[in-house]
């Protein structure tokens, strides 16, 4: 199954504080690094390892190390909001950014930035975005990843819309998305409900306050 729901009770409590819209920037990026740790660390549960031995002050004890290449690819901006959390587990990935922006009136999403590290064909590649709203953002990515070689690639998200999940089901069925929720739906302006609003936003504190 493409679609891996991560329901862990820290995940979800994180996911609470992230939802409440009396939460402010400050704690929002801290809660936003804080459940990205536990995303990703289910969503690299696979992750190829390899053998080896350390010394102990005892002894040799078996190792087992990260035996794969992971790429980490934040979708900007939002996505940076989950950079760091990936970058604590795995120190050594190296990282793309694609930079998208959607649309405010009709929600597509169009790419202002890409730069990917060279040779992805073997490399394990971490799409980390955190909201799948209508898919245009992931899909767009998952695509860009294809053409510069990438061919493991997992998409994780914060919350997700069930039309985000089918529209990248439909158009890369080998690509495995980890979430911790598929809320109700989309409204009419293509938000996430109930979803937590404009992550970017929150992140930055860049919402419009009217007056
Ligand atoms: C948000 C979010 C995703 C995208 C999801 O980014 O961070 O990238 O929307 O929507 P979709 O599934 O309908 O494509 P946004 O374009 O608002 O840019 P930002 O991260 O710079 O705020
Ligand atoms: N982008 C967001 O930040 N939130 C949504 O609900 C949809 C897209």
């Amino acid at each position: 199954m493409p679609l891996h729901i991560v329901d862990h009770p820290l995940v979800h409590d994180a996911l609470a504080t992230l939802r409440d819209k009396r939460t402010g920037p400050d704690r929002f990026r801290r809660t936003a690094n804080r459940i990205s740790l536990l995303l990703a660390a289910e969503a690299l549960r696979d992750i190829p390892t390899r053998t080896s031995s350390v010394e102990t002050p005892l002894g040799p004890a078996p190792a087992c190390l990260i035996g794969a290449d992971l790429v980490v690819v934040p979708v900007l901006r939002a996505g940076l909001g989950m950079l760091d959390a990936v970058l604590e587990l795995v120190p050594g990935a190296r990282v793309g950014h694609i930079g998208l922006q959607r649309d405010e009136i009709t929600a597509i999403a169009s790419r202002y930035y890409t730069k990917f590290p060279p040779g992805l064909a073997g490399s394990h590649v971490l799409i980390i975005d955190p909201m799948l709203a209508t898919g245009g953002s992931a899909v767009a990515g998952i695509r860009l990843l294809r053409e510069a070689g990438a061919r493991d690639i997992l998409v994780v998200c914060i919350v997700a819309a069930p039309e985000g999940v089918a529209l990248v089901e439909r158009e890369f069925p080998d690509v495995d998305i980890y979430t911790p929720v598929v809320d109700q739906g989309l409204n009419e302006h293509k938000f996430i409900v109930p979803g937590l609003g404009d992550f970017g936003d929150r992140l930055y504190g860049t919402t419009q306050v009217d007056g």
